[in-house]
């Protein structure tokens, strides 16, 4: 028989833990009901905007593929090779929020168990802009999406008040969640960028402007490589490229990095883990540091779009792992969720073959204070 794997997330019921992130898997009404018809409990939309958006000439996601018997690394096409990671330098939605309304509407009354998520972005350089964010998360709302989560984080704007240029700056996080706060009826998310020194300081902002989550992470800041022969970079237009994101399996032990940040600053805050996820042992590693749920868009882009292979995977896989560990009173995420998020410590805290030569990497402590360490050392 199969478990109920359903969790609660923020006030809001999830058949599973498995969200489809804000991405191309999300740009369309087509796409949103294919997501659902295979088992996905959530979906964030492609992020939503007010502003002109066009992309750039050629392709907008590349994928770089590592040999299993060479050190190379390469967006070639060649058999034998595995997904390294994507690369990729879209920008947010290029459809309306216009052309987006109706479809909101039609999706969530075609699947009204299911969690639609509305990704919204607007500027933060004057009060216009502040504005925008209300009308996005006003419409979105009316239409019956279940949250909102804010785009503080695409890693590929020139504008300096948008994207992760505004997400870097804590101050302006909190501004404009609070702006969307003022008006949200439902769960408002916040996803931040984890290119940034410590997301532990946006990731407070954001809770101090009200949000009820936080999801990270978003794509990494980063360029393609160049290739050899031609000296050209691998992705570029007219010879020219500017920095985009890198998400997939390369970016899986960063992003739990910035979550483990994140969990052990905020233990009882909510937070939807992203980042490098195919499989279910890599969404595990994200509950067991403390998420309540995961999202999911690489794995996805490359099985059919929508990643049908991929939900099925992560349900078949949760079911086995409570099944397995039933008798432990494991029965469902709420059981499992930051089992592991105080096993991260500081180094000196790792055990070492003589403790009682290290300090940190300082000096051995002298006097009263060598009396001390020693007493600890030995408690
Ligand atoms: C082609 C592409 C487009 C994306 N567009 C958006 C977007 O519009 N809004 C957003 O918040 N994140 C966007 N992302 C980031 C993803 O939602 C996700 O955070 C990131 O890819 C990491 O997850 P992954 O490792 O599963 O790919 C995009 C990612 C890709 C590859």
């Amino acid at each position: 028989m199969a478990l109920d794997i359903s969790t609660m997330f923020t006030g809001i019921r999830f058949e599973n833990p498995f969200l489809l992130s804000s991405a191309p898997p999300t740009e369309s009404e087509s796409n949103i009901l294919r997501a659902f018809d295979a088992g996905w409990a959530g979906v964030v939309t492609k992020t939503i905007g007010l502003h002109p958006v066009v992309n750039v000439a050629g392709p907008k996601t590349m994928f770089l593929r590592a040999d299993a018997d060479s050190p190379r690394l390469s967006m070639k096409k060649r058999p034998g090779s595995a997904l390294h990671s994507s690369w990729n330098w879209e920008l947010i939605s290029d459809k309306t929020l216009d052309w987006w309304i109706p479809k909101l509407g039609r999706i969530k009354q075609a699947f009204p168990g299911r969690v639609l998520v509305a990704s919204i972005m607007a500027g933060s350089g004057n009060d216009t802009e502040l504005r925008h964010w209300q009308t996005l998360a006003q419409a979105c709302q009316d239409q019956g999406c279940d949250a909102l989560e804010l785009n503080l984080s695409c890693p590929h704007m020139d504008r300096q008040d948008m994207g992760s240029n505004l997400g870097k700056d804590t101050e302006l996080v909190s501004i404009v969640t609070k702006v969307v706060k003022e008006v949200a009826r439902v769960p408002v998310w916040a996803k931040l960028t984890p290119s940034t020194t410590d997301i532990v300081i946006e990731a407070r902002g954001a809770f101090l402007g009200g949000a009820d989550a936080i999801s990270s992470s978003n794509t990494f800041t980063s360029l393609p490589l160049i290739d050899a022969e031609t000296l050209e970079f691998e992705v570029h237009v007219d010879g020219f490229v500017s920095t985009g994101g890198l998400g997939g399996p390369a970016i899986l032990p960063l992003s739990l990095a910035k979550i483990s940040q994140l969990t052990q600053a905020f233990p009882d805050k909510s937070f939807s883990g992203i980042g490098g996820i195919s499989m279910f042992e890599h969404a595990l590693s994200y509950f067991l540091l403390g998420c309540g749920t995961v999202q999911i868009c690489t794995a996805a882009m490359l099985d059919h779009a929508i990643g049908p292979s991929v939900i099925k995977g992560l349900l078949s896989g949760m079911q086995a792992f409570l099944d397995r560990h039933a008798e432990k009173g494991w029965h469902s995420l709420d059981d499992i969720r930051g089992l592991r998020r105080d096993r991260i410590v500081a180094h000196s805290e790792i055990t070492r073959p003589d403790a009682k030569e290290y300090f940190g990497g300082k000096d051995a402590p002298e006097g009263y204070a060598a009396a001390d360490a020693a007493s600890k050392a030995s408690a």
